[in-house]
Protein backbone atom coordinates (compact mmCIF):
# COMPACT_ATOMS: atom_id res chain seq x y z
CA UNK A 1 0.00 0.00 0.00
CA UNK A 2 1.41 3.61 -0.98
CA UNK A 3 1.43 6.21 1.59
CA UNK A 4 1.39 9.64 0.20
CA UNK A 5 4.30 11.41 -0.39
CA UNK A 6 3.62 14.59 1.58
CA UNK A 7 2.46 11.68 4.57
CA UNK A 8 6.08 10.31 4.37
CA UNK A 9 7.81 14.16 4.66
CA UNK A 10 5.65 14.76 7.66
CA UNK A 11 8.15 12.38 9.34
CA UNK A 12 5.77 11.53 12.22
CA UNK A 13 2.62 12.21 13.99
CA UNK A 14 1.84 15.52 12.83
CA UNK A 15 -2.28 16.64 13.49
CA UNK A 16 -3.98 14.63 10.55
CA UNK A 17 -0.79 12.44 9.64
CA UNK A 18 -2.55 9.16 11.31
CA UNK A 19 -5.91 9.81 9.75
CA UNK A 20 -4.22 10.05 5.94
CA UNK A 21 -2.50 6.46 6.71
CA UNK A 22 -5.33 5.11 8.00
CA UNK A 23 -7.55 5.92 4.79
CA UNK A 24 -4.28 5.02 2.13
CA UNK A 25 -3.89 1.94 3.59
CA UNK A 26 -7.18 0.77 5.32
CA UNK A 27 -5.84 0.59 8.63
CA UNK A 28 -8.01 2.02 11.48
CA UNK A 29 -7.46 4.99 12.74
CA UNK A 30 -6.27 4.47 16.48
CA UNK A 31 -4.21 1.02 16.05
CA UNK A 32 -1.87 3.89 13.14
CA UNK A 33 -1.78 6.41 16.20
CA UNK A 34 -1.18 3.61 19.03
CA UNK A 35 1.48 2.33 16.56
CA UNK A 36 3.05 5.64 15.81
CA UNK A 37 2.72 7.15 19.30
CA UNK A 38 5.39 4.28 20.65
CA UNK A 39 8.28 5.44 18.75
CA UNK A 40 10.13 8.38 19.96
CA UNK A 41 10.73 9.89 16.70
CA UNK A 42 7.60 9.58 15.23
CA UNK A 43 5.44 10.58 18.46
CA UNK A 44 7.31 14.09 19.00
CA UNK A 45 7.70 14.98 15.27
CA UNK A 46 8.00 18.57 16.13
CA UNK A 47 11.54 17.93 17.98
CA UNK A 48 14.42 18.73 15.54
CA UNK A 49 17.16 18.07 17.46
CA UNK A 50 17.75 15.20 20.43
CA UNK A 51 20.36 16.01 22.79
CA UNK A 52 21.72 12.44 24.04
CA UNK A 53 21.13 12.13 27.70
CA UNK A 54 23.29 8.71 27.82
CA UNK A 55 25.87 8.85 30.66
CA UNK A 56 29.00 9.02 28.72
CA UNK A 57 27.22 12.20 26.93
CA UNK A 58 26.52 13.73 30.39
CA UNK A 59 29.87 13.52 31.80
CA UNK A 60 30.86 15.16 28.40
CA UNK A 61 28.38 18.51 29.08
CA UNK A 62 25.06 17.27 27.30
CA UNK A 63 23.33 18.87 29.61
CA UNK A 64 24.93 22.27 28.73
CA UNK A 65 24.17 21.67 25.45
CA UNK A 66 20.65 20.79 26.18
CA UNK A 67 20.02 24.16 27.76
CA UNK A 68 21.79 26.13 25.13
CA UNK A 69 19.88 24.98 22.55
CA UNK A 70 16.69 25.61 24.03
CA UNK A 71 17.62 29.30 25.09
CA UNK A 72 18.47 29.51 21.37
CA UNK A 73 14.62 28.88 21.06
CA UNK A 74 16.16 25.91 18.82
CA UNK A 75 13.35 22.86 18.88
CA UNK A 76 15.45 20.77 21.21
CA UNK A 77 14.34 17.82 23.58
CA UNK A 78 16.88 15.38 25.65
CA UNK A 79 16.97 11.64 23.76
CA UNK A 80 18.04 8.12 25.22
CA UNK A 81 21.38 6.89 24.24
CA UNK A 82 22.55 7.88 20.45
CA UNK A 83 25.19 4.36 20.19
CA UNK A 84 28.06 7.50 19.86
CA UNK A 85 29.19 7.14 23.72
CA UNK A 86 32.76 7.66 22.02
CA UNK A 87 32.10 11.19 20.75
CA UNK A 88 30.17 13.16 23.35
CA UNK A 89 27.76 14.79 23.58
CA UNK A 90 25.98 13.18 20.89
CA UNK A 91 23.19 15.09 18.72
CA UNK A 92 20.85 14.08 16.38
CA UNK A 93 19.39 16.56 13.94
CA UNK A 94 16.22 14.29 12.52
CA UNK A 95 17.48 11.35 12.03
CA UNK A 96 21.26 11.72 11.36
CA UNK A 97 23.57 11.69 14.51
CA UNK A 98 26.21 14.58 15.41
CA UNK A 99 29.29 13.65 17.19
CA UNK A 100 30.93 16.15 19.75
CA UNK A 101 28.52 18.58 19.92
CA UNK A 102 30.24 22.07 21.53
CA UNK A 103 28.29 24.72 22.85
CA UNK A 104 29.96 27.14 19.95
CA UNK A 105 28.80 24.88 17.33
CA UNK A 106 25.12 25.75 18.74
CA UNK A 107 26.12 29.40 19.46
CA UNK A 108 27.14 29.16 15.60
CA UNK A 109 23.45 27.31 14.14
CA UNK A 110 21.48 30.28 15.75
CA UNK A 111 17.91 30.58 15.40
CA UNK A 112 18.10 27.96 12.46
CA UNK A 113 18.31 24.19 13.59
CA UNK A 114 18.99 23.08 10.06
CA UNK A 115 22.32 25.01 10.37
CA UNK A 116 23.35 22.78 13.61
CA UNK A 117 26.46 20.91 12.39
CA UNK A 118 29.48 19.85 14.27
CA UNK A 119 32.97 21.47 14.05
CA UNK A 120 34.19 17.40 14.81
CA UNK A 121 32.36 16.30 12.06
CA UNK A 122 34.45 15.60 8.73
CA UNK A 123 32.39 17.90 6.44
CA UNK A 124 32.66 16.01 3.13
CA UNK A 125 32.18 12.30 4.89
CA UNK A 126 30.85 10.77 7.55
CA UNK A 127 32.67 10.60 10.67
CA UNK A 128 33.59 7.10 12.54
CA UNK A 129 35.03 6.48 15.41
CA UNK A 130 38.24 5.38 16.79
CA UNK A 131 38.99 1.72 16.59
CA UNK A 132 41.87 -0.50 17.42
CA UNK A 133 44.08 -2.03 17.63
CA UNK A 134 45.69 -0.74 14.97
CA UNK A 135 47.83 -4.13 14.32
CA UNK A 136 49.20 -5.65 11.50
CA UNK A 137 48.28 -9.12 12.46
CA UNK A 138 45.22 -9.75 11.31
CA UNK A 139 45.43 -13.43 12.19
CA UNK A 140 44.72 -11.97 15.89
CA UNK A 141 40.98 -10.18 14.76
CA UNK A 142 37.79 -12.25 13.27
CA UNK A 143 36.61 -8.57 12.75
CA UNK A 144 39.11 -6.35 11.56
CA UNK A 145 37.66 -3.37 11.44
CA UNK A 146 40.47 -1.71 9.98
CA UNK A 147 40.60 -4.28 7.18
CA UNK A 148 39.33 -3.50 3.95
CA UNK A 149 36.13 -5.04 2.61
CA UNK A 150 35.88 -8.15 0.65
CA UNK A 151 32.79 -8.35 -1.41
CA UNK A 152 34.34 -11.89 -3.11
CA UNK A 153 31.63 -14.08 -1.50
CA UNK A 154 34.31 -16.84 -0.49
CA UNK A 155 33.18 -17.57 2.75
CA UNK A 156 29.54 -17.87 1.34
CA UNK A 157 30.94 -20.22 -1.03
CA UNK A 158 32.59 -22.43 1.15
CA UNK A 159 29.57 -22.65 3.78
CA UNK A 160 27.37 -23.74 0.61
CA UNK A 161 30.65 -26.61 -0.47
CA UNK A 162 30.77 -27.65 3.45
CA UNK A 163 26.51 -28.16 3.80
CA UNK A 164 24.41 -27.36 6.77
CA UNK A 165 25.48 -29.66 8.58
CA UNK A 166 29.62 -28.69 8.73
CA UNK A 167 28.94 -24.77 8.85
CA UNK A 168 26.71 -25.48 12.25
CA UNK A 169 29.37 -27.63 13.48
CA UNK A 170 32.55 -25.20 12.89
CA UNK A 171 30.14 -23.05 14.87
CA UNK A 172 30.19 -25.06 17.58
CA UNK A 173 33.76 -25.65 17.57
CA UNK A 174 34.51 -22.06 17.83
CA UNK A 175 32.17 -21.34 20.83
CA UNK A 176 30.59 -18.13 19.45
CA UNK A 177 28.38 -16.67 22.07
CA UNK A 178 25.58 -14.41 20.91
CA UNK A 179 27.18 -10.76 21.08
CA UNK A 180 24.09 -8.97 21.71
CA UNK A 181 23.91 -9.44 25.01
CA UNK A 182 22.64 -12.50 26.36
CA UNK A 183 25.99 -14.78 25.21
CA UNK A 184 23.66 -17.65 24.32
CA UNK A 185 25.58 -20.31 22.06
CA UNK A 186 24.97 -19.18 18.67
CA UNK A 187 25.01 -23.26 17.54
CA UNK A 188 22.06 -23.85 19.78
CA UNK A 189 19.79 -21.32 17.73
CA UNK A 190 20.69 -22.57 14.42
CA UNK A 191 19.92 -26.17 15.20
CA UNK A 192 16.98 -24.96 16.83
CA UNK A 193 15.13 -23.20 13.69
CA UNK A 194 16.80 -25.86 11.56
CA UNK A 195 14.76 -28.82 13.14
CA UNK A 196 11.15 -27.23 12.56
CA UNK A 197 8.87 -28.71 10.47
CA UNK A 198 7.62 -25.67 9.11
CA UNK A 199 9.75 -24.67 6.26
CA UNK A 200 9.44 -21.14 5.74
CA UNK A 201 11.90 -19.05 8.31
CA UNK A 202 13.68 -16.52 8.13
CA UNK A 203 16.98 -14.58 9.46
CA UNK A 204 16.75 -11.05 11.56
CA UNK A 205 19.57 -8.96 11.70
CA UNK A 206 19.48 -6.75 15.43
CA UNK A 207 21.00 -3.60 14.34
CA UNK A 208 18.79 -1.43 16.70
CA UNK A 209 21.88 -0.61 19.16
CA UNK A 210 20.46 0.89 21.97
CA UNK A 211 22.19 0.07 24.90
CA UNK A 212 24.15 3.23 26.82
CA UNK A 213 27.50 2.90 26.31
CA UNK A 214 27.64 0.67 23.27
CA UNK A 215 28.26 1.85 19.95
CA UNK A 216 30.10 -1.32 18.30
CA UNK A 217 27.51 -2.18 15.89
CA UNK A 218 27.55 0.99 14.15
CA UNK A 219 31.66 0.43 13.64
CA UNK A 220 30.86 -2.97 11.96
CA UNK A 221 27.84 -1.55 9.65
CA UNK A 222 30.09 1.25 8.16
CA UNK A 223 33.17 -0.75 8.09
CA UNK A 224 32.60 -3.79 7.25
CA UNK A 225 29.20 -4.39 5.65
CA UNK A 226 30.51 -7.06 3.29
CA UNK A 227 31.12 -9.37 6.60
CA UNK A 228 27.48 -8.51 7.83
CA UNK A 229 25.93 -9.21 4.06
CA UNK A 230 27.96 -12.42 3.94
CA UNK A 231 27.12 -13.79 7.35
CA UNK A 232 23.66 -13.10 7.13
CA UNK A 233 23.43 -15.26 3.86
CA UNK A 234 25.70 -18.07 5.52
CA UNK A 235 23.26 -18.03 8.06
CA UNK A 236 20.40 -18.01 5.54
CA UNK A 237 21.41 -20.67 3.42
CA UNK A 238 22.43 -22.81 6.47
CA UNK A 239 19.05 -22.99 8.27
CA UNK A 240 17.01 -22.94 4.89
CA UNK A 241 15.40 -18.91 4.64
CA UNK A 242 15.55 -17.39 1.78
CA UNK A 243 13.84 -13.89 2.79
CA UNK A 244 16.95 -11.62 5.80
CA UNK A 245 15.35 -8.68 7.39
CA UNK A 246 18.04 -5.90 9.02
CA UNK A 247 16.24 -3.91 11.45
CA UNK A 248 18.75 -0.95 11.98
CA UNK A 249 17.84 1.56 14.67
CA UNK A 250 16.43 4.56 12.55
CA UNK A 251 19.36 7.33 13.89
CA UNK A 252 21.67 5.50 12.00
CA UNK A 253 21.18 6.94 8.69
CA UNK A 254 24.75 6.86 7.52
CA UNK A 255 25.08 3.34 8.48
CA UNK A 256 22.18 2.60 6.77
CA UNK A 257 23.32 4.42 3.30
CA UNK A 258 26.76 2.57 3.38
CA UNK A 259 24.30 -1.23 4.04
CA UNK A 260 21.98 -0.11 1.08
CA UNK A 261 25.06 0.13 -1.15
CA UNK A 262 26.61 -3.00 -0.08
CA UNK A 263 23.64 -4.89 -0.83
CA UNK A 264 23.55 -3.37 -4.58
CA UNK A 265 27.01 -4.36 -4.50
CA UNK A 266 26.56 -7.63 -3.72
CA UNK A 267 23.05 -7.82 -6.02
CA UNK A 268 25.24 -6.88 -8.68
CA UNK A 269 27.92 -9.50 -8.31
CA UNK A 270 25.27 -11.95 -7.99
CA UNK A 271 27.28 -12.69 -4.54
CA UNK A 272 24.49 -14.53 -2.76
CA UNK A 273 21.90 -16.28 -4.75
CA UNK A 274 18.52 -17.25 -3.46
CA UNK A 275 18.84 -14.60 -0.62
CA UNK A 276 17.07 -11.72 -0.52
CA UNK A 277 17.69 -8.75 2.06
CA UNK A 278 15.11 -6.08 3.42
CA UNK A 279 16.30 -3.07 5.21
CA UNK A 280 13.87 -2.01 7.99
CA UNK A 281 14.22 1.42 10.23
CA UNK A 282 13.65 1.38 13.67
CA UNK A 283 12.06 4.40 14.66
CA UNK A 284 13.42 5.21 18.20
CA UNK A 285 12.37 2.70 21.15
CA UNK A 286 15.33 1.27 22.94
CA UNK A 287 13.06 -1.78 23.71
CA UNK A 288 12.89 -3.09 20.41
CA UNK A 289 16.40 -4.02 20.76
CA UNK A 290 14.79 -7.10 22.58
CA UNK A 291 14.24 -9.78 20.10
CA UNK A 292 11.06 -10.20 20.50
CA UNK A 293 9.42 -6.53 20.11
CA UNK A 294 12.01 -6.31 17.28
CA UNK A 295 9.76 -9.04 15.73
CA UNK A 296 6.27 -6.87 16.64
CA UNK A 297 7.56 -3.74 15.50
CA UNK A 298 9.11 -5.19 12.01
CA UNK A 299 5.09 -6.65 11.96
CA UNK A 300 4.21 -3.16 12.27
CA UNK A 301 3.05 -3.43 15.69
CA UNK A 302 4.22 -1.44 18.96
CA UNK A 303 7.64 -2.92 20.02
CA UNK A 304 6.19 -4.89 23.69
CA UNK A 305 7.97 -8.04 24.03
CA UNK A 306 6.36 -11.34 23.47
CA UNK A 307 6.34 -13.98 26.40
CA UNK A 308 8.43 -16.73 25.83
CA UNK A 309 7.96 -19.63 25.13
CA UNK A 310 7.43 -19.78 22.16
CA UNK A 311 10.84 -18.74 21.25
CA UNK A 312 11.80 -16.72 17.75
CA UNK A 313 13.50 -20.16 16.59
CA UNK A 314 10.15 -21.94 16.64
CA UNK A 315 7.64 -19.31 16.38
CA UNK A 316 9.34 -15.46 15.38
CA UNK A 317 8.52 -13.48 12.01
CA UNK A 318 5.03 -13.80 10.99
CA UNK A 319 4.82 -16.75 13.44
CA UNK A 320 7.78 -19.09 11.76
CA UNK A 321 10.73 -20.12 12.85
CA UNK A 322 13.31 -17.16 13.11
CA UNK A 323 16.99 -16.90 13.73
CA UNK A 324 17.68 -13.22 14.93
CA UNK A 325 21.59 -12.25 15.93
CA UNK A 326 23.53 -9.15 16.84
CA UNK A 327 25.49 -7.30 13.96
CA UNK A 328 28.99 -8.80 15.89
CA UNK A 329 27.78 -12.39 16.45
CA UNK A 330 27.03 -12.58 12.34
CA UNK A 331 29.86 -10.75 10.94
CA UNK A 332 31.96 -12.96 13.11
CA UNK A 333 30.80 -16.22 11.09
CA UNK A 334 33.03 -15.29 7.52
CA UNK A 335 36.58 -16.13 9.81
CA UNK A 336 35.05 -18.53 11.55
CA UNK A 337 34.50 -20.12 8.34
CA UNK A 338 37.55 -19.42 6.61
CA UNK A 339 40.21 -20.28 9.35
CA UNK A 340 38.10 -22.47 11.34
CA UNK A 341 36.17 -22.82 14.60
CA UNK A 342 39.36 -24.04 16.61
CA UNK A 343 41.18 -20.53 15.18
CA UNK A 344 38.43 -18.62 16.66
CA UNK A 345 37.85 -20.14 19.96
CA UNK A 346 41.74 -19.47 20.84
CA UNK A 347 40.64 -15.85 20.14
CA UNK A 348 39.54 -15.39 23.30
CA UNK A 349 41.54 -15.18 27.06
CA UNK A 350 39.03 -16.82 29.47
CA UNK A 351 36.06 -17.58 26.30
CA UNK A 352 36.11 -18.27 23.17
CA UNK A 353 36.72 -15.57 20.45
CA UNK A 354 37.65 -11.64 20.01
CA UNK A 355 35.46 -9.40 20.99
CA UNK A 356 34.09 -5.95 20.11
CA UNK A 357 34.76 -3.80 23.32
CA UNK A 358 33.42 -0.21 23.47
CA UNK A 359 34.43 1.80 25.59
CA UNK A 360 33.75 5.71 26.53
CA UNK A 361 34.11 7.83 29.68
CA UNK A 362 36.71 8.59 31.52
CA UNK A 363 39.56 7.02 29.37
CA UNK A 364 42.11 9.30 26.90
CA UNK A 365 40.91 7.37 23.33
CA UNK A 366 37.16 6.41 23.70
CA UNK A 367 36.37 3.73 20.87
CA UNK A 368 35.59 0.56 19.55
CA UNK A 369 38.64 -2.10 20.14
CA UNK A 370 38.52 -5.81 19.44
CA UNK A 371 40.07 -7.77 21.81
CA UNK A 372 40.72 -10.92 23.45
CA UNK A 373 37.17 -11.76 25.59
CA UNK A 374 37.98 -12.01 28.17
CA UNK A 375 40.72 -8.81 29.03
CA UNK A 376 39.99 -6.67 32.00
CA UNK A 377 39.17 -3.34 32.05
CA UNK A 378 42.86 -2.21 33.12
CA UNK A 379 43.64 -4.34 29.67
CA UNK A 380 41.47 -2.49 27.70
CA UNK A 381 41.80 0.79 29.34
CA UNK A 382 45.73 0.93 28.26
CA UNK A 383 44.34 0.23 24.46
CA UNK A 384 42.40 3.42 24.85
CA UNK A 385 44.79 5.74 25.79
CA UNK A 386 45.01 4.96 29.74
CA UNK A 387 42.43 6.43 32.29
CA UNK A 388 41.50 9.90 32.99
CA UNK A 389 42.18 10.72 36.13
CA UNK A 390 41.50 8.62 39.51
CA UNK A 391 39.13 5.18 38.11
CA UNK A 392 36.34 5.12 40.80
CA UNK A 393 33.98 2.69 39.20
CA UNK A 394 32.91 1.17 35.60
CA UNK A 395 29.94 -0.20 33.85
CA UNK A 396 30.90 -3.36 32.12
CA UNK A 397 27.77 -3.77 30.07
CA UNK A 398 25.70 -0.76 29.26
CA UNK A 399 22.99 0.53 31.86
CA UNK A 400 21.66 -2.96 32.30
CA UNK A 401 25.21 -4.35 33.75
CA UNK A 402 25.03 -1.71 37.15
CA UNK A 403 28.18 -0.43 38.40
CA UNK A 404 31.51 -2.15 39.73
CA UNK A 405 33.90 -0.20 41.88
CA UNK A 406 37.61 0.32 40.86
CA UNK A 407 38.76 -3.14 43.16
CA UNK A 408 37.03 -5.45 40.02
CA UNK A 409 39.50 -3.56 37.27
CA UNK A 410 41.43 -7.20 36.99
CA UNK A 411 38.22 -9.04 36.48
CA UNK A 412 38.24 -10.70 33.29
CA UNK A 413 35.38 -8.97 31.30
CA UNK A 414 33.93 -11.61 30.45
CA UNK A 415 30.26 -13.39 30.52
CA UNK A 416 30.89 -15.88 33.01
CA UNK A 417 33.13 -13.78 35.50
CA UNK A 418 30.80 -10.73 35.27
CA UNK A 419 27.99 -12.71 36.66
CA UNK A 420 29.73 -13.90 39.09
CA UNK A 421 30.11 -10.56 40.85
CA UNK A 422 26.57 -9.83 39.69
CA UNK A 423 27.05 -7.79 36.87
CA UNK A 424 27.27 -8.76 32.79
CA UNK A 425 28.76 -8.52 30.31
CA UNK A 426 25.86 -7.84 28.34
CA UNK A 427 27.21 -5.59 24.57
CA UNK A 428 30.24 -4.72 26.47
CA UNK A 429 29.55 -1.37 26.29
CA UNK A 430 32.41 -0.27 28.70
CA UNK A 431 31.78 2.93 30.66
CA UNK A 432 34.61 3.95 33.19
CA UNK A 433 33.89 6.73 35.70
CA UNK A 434 36.69 8.71 37.71
CA UNK A 435 36.62 9.96 41.01
CA UNK A 436 34.98 13.46 39.91
CA UNK A 437 31.70 11.27 39.54
CA UNK A 438 28.82 11.31 42.60
CA UNK A 439 27.60 7.87 42.06
CA UNK A 440 23.94 8.76 43.37
CA UNK A 441 24.06 10.94 39.97
CA UNK A 442 25.19 8.48 37.82
CA UNK A 443 22.30 5.81 38.97
CA UNK A 444 19.76 8.47 38.48
CA UNK A 445 20.74 9.05 34.95
CA UNK A 446 20.55 5.21 33.94
CA UNK A 447 17.50 4.79 36.31
CA UNK A 448 15.61 7.98 33.96
CA UNK A 449 16.50 6.01 31.01
CA UNK A 450 14.98 2.88 32.19
CA UNK A 451 11.56 5.09 33.32
CA UNK A 452 11.55 6.05 29.63
CA UNK A 453 12.36 3.30 27.72
CA UNK A 454 10.11 0.68 29.74
CA UNK A 455 7.01 -0.31 27.44
CA UNK A 456 4.81 -0.62 30.30
CA UNK A 457 4.02 -3.83 29.73
CA UNK A 458 4.16 -5.30 33.22
CA UNK A 459 3.35 -3.57 36.05
CA UNK A 460 6.09 -4.51 38.16
CA UNK A 461 8.24 -2.83 35.74
CA UNK A 462 6.00 0.30 34.74
CA UNK A 463 5.50 1.31 38.06
CA UNK A 464 8.97 -0.11 39.43
CA UNK A 465 11.11 2.07 37.16
CA UNK A 466 9.21 5.34 38.55
CA UNK A 467 9.45 4.08 42.08
CA UNK A 468 12.71 3.38 41.97
CA UNK A 469 13.74 7.08 39.89
CA UNK A 470 11.12 8.89 42.47
CA UNK A 471 12.88 7.39 45.85
CA UNK A 472 16.26 8.12 44.67
CA UNK A 473 15.33 12.03 43.70
CA UNK A 474 13.75 12.14 47.06
CA UNK A 475 16.78 10.88 48.88
CA UNK A 476 18.91 13.72 46.95
CA UNK A 477 17.02 16.41 47.72
CA UNK A 478 17.14 15.23 51.42
CA UNK A 479 13.78 14.33 51.88
CA UNK A 480 13.39 11.25 53.85
CA UNK A 481 16.16 9.02 55.24
CA UNK A 482 14.01 5.77 54.59
CA UNK A 483 13.64 6.85 51.00
CA UNK A 484 15.64 3.91 49.58
CA UNK A 485 14.64 1.31 52.04
CA UNK A 486 12.40 -0.27 50.28
CA UNK A 487 14.71 -0.38 46.73
CA UNK A 488 15.67 -3.89 46.92
CA UNK A 489 12.38 -4.93 47.96
CA UNK A 490 11.31 -3.35 44.53
CA UNK A 491 14.37 -4.98 42.50
CA UNK A 492 13.21 -8.23 43.63
CA UNK A 493 9.87 -7.83 42.35
CA UNK A 494 10.96 -5.97 39.20
CA UNK A 495 12.63 -9.33 38.20
CA UNK A 496 10.63 -11.84 39.50
CA UNK A 497 7.83 -9.93 37.55
CA UNK A 498 8.87 -8.75 34.77
CA UNK A 499 8.53 -9.96 30.95
CA UNK A 500 11.46 -9.54 29.52
CA UNK A 501 15.30 -8.04 30.35
CA UNK A 502 14.52 -4.21 30.62
CA UNK A 503 12.63 -4.94 34.39
CA UNK A 504 15.12 -7.49 35.24
CA UNK A 505 18.15 -5.03 34.88
CA UNK A 506 16.68 -1.82 35.24
CA UNK A 507 16.99 -1.59 39.37
CA UNK A 508 20.63 -2.64 38.64
CA UNK A 509 22.58 0.84 38.46
CA UNK A 510 21.10 1.90 42.00
CA UNK A 511 21.24 -1.53 43.99
CA UNK A 512 24.91 -2.18 42.76
CA UNK A 513 25.79 2.13 43.66
CA UNK A 514 24.29 1.10 47.08
CA UNK A 515 26.19 -1.96 47.60
CA UNK A 516 29.55 -0.88 46.63
CA UNK A 517 29.19 2.76 47.69
CA UNK A 518 26.64 2.96 50.59
CA UNK A 519 28.44 6.20 51.76
CA UNK A 520 27.45 8.13 49.25
CA UNK A 521 23.90 7.67 49.66
CA UNK A 522 24.16 8.46 53.37
CA UNK A 523 24.14 12.20 53.89
C1 LIG B 1 15.97 -4.58 26.82
C2 LIG B 1 16.81 -5.33 25.85
C3 LIG B 1 17.47 -4.64 24.83
C4 LIG B 1 18.25 -5.33 23.92
N1 LIG B 1 18.89 -4.62 22.94
C5 LIG B 1 19.64 -5.28 22.02
C6 LIG B 1 20.26 -4.56 20.96
O1 LIG B 1 20.18 -3.33 20.87
N2 LIG B 1 20.97 -5.28 20.06
C7 LIG B 1 21.08 -6.65 20.13
O2 LIG B 1 21.70 -7.26 19.27
N3 LIG B 1 20.50 -7.34 21.12
C8 LIG B 1 19.77 -6.69 22.05
N4 LIG B 1 19.14 -7.40 23.04
C9 LIG B 1 19.28 -8.89 23.05
C10 LIG B 1 18.27 -9.53 22.08
O3 LIG B 1 17.05 -9.74 22.76
C11 LIG B 1 18.77 -10.89 21.57
O4 LIG B 1 19.22 -11.65 22.65
C12 LIG B 1 19.89 -10.75 20.55
O5 LIG B 1 19.53 -9.92 19.48
C13 LIG B 1 20.22 -12.12 19.99
O6 LIG B 1 21.34 -12.04 19.17
P1 LIG B 1 22.72 -12.70 19.59
O7 LIG B 1 22.42 -14.15 19.89
O8 LIG B 1 23.58 -12.55 18.41
O9 LIG B 1 23.22 -11.99 20.79
C14 LIG B 1 18.37 -6.74 24.00
C15 LIG B 1 17.72 -7.43 25.03
C16 LIG B 1 16.96 -6.74 25.95
C17 LIG B 1 16.28 -7.51 27.04
S1 LIG C 1 9.83 -5.74 31.58
FE1 LIG C 1 9.37 -3.59 31.08
S2 LIG C 1 10.13 -3.30 29.01
FE2 LIG C 1 10.02 -5.53 29.36
S3 LIG C 1 7.99 -6.13 28.61
FE3 LIG C 1 7.73 -5.66 30.76
S4 LIG C 1 7.16 -3.46 30.81
FE4 LIG C 1 8.00 -3.88 28.78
Amino acid sequence: MEIPERIQEAGGLEPGVARAVARATGVPEAEVYGVGSFFHLLAEPDVKLRVCTGLSCQLAGAAHVLAAARDAGLPAAGCSCLAACDVPPAVLRERRVLPAVSLADVRRAGSDWRRLASSAEPADDAWKGVVGPDRDDPETLALNLLGRPDFSGAAFRQAREMGAEAVIAAIEASGLQGRGGAGFPAHVKWKGVRSQAETTRYVVLNADEGEPGTFKDREVLLRRPDLVLEGLAIAARTVGAAEVYLYLRGEFEVPWGVVERAIAECEERGLFPGVAFHMHAGQGAYICGEETALIEALEGRRGMPRLRPPFPAQKGLWGKPTLVHNVETIACLPAILGRGGEWFRALGKTEAGSKLYCVSGHVKRPGTYELPLGVTLDELAEAAGGYEGTLKAFSPGGASSGFLPAAERRRPLSFKALAEAGSMLGSAGVVVLNDTVAMPEAAAHQLRFFEDESCGQCAPCRIGTRYLRESLERRQAGDGRDALRRAADAAWQMNEGSICGLGQAAPLPLTTALRHFPEEFES
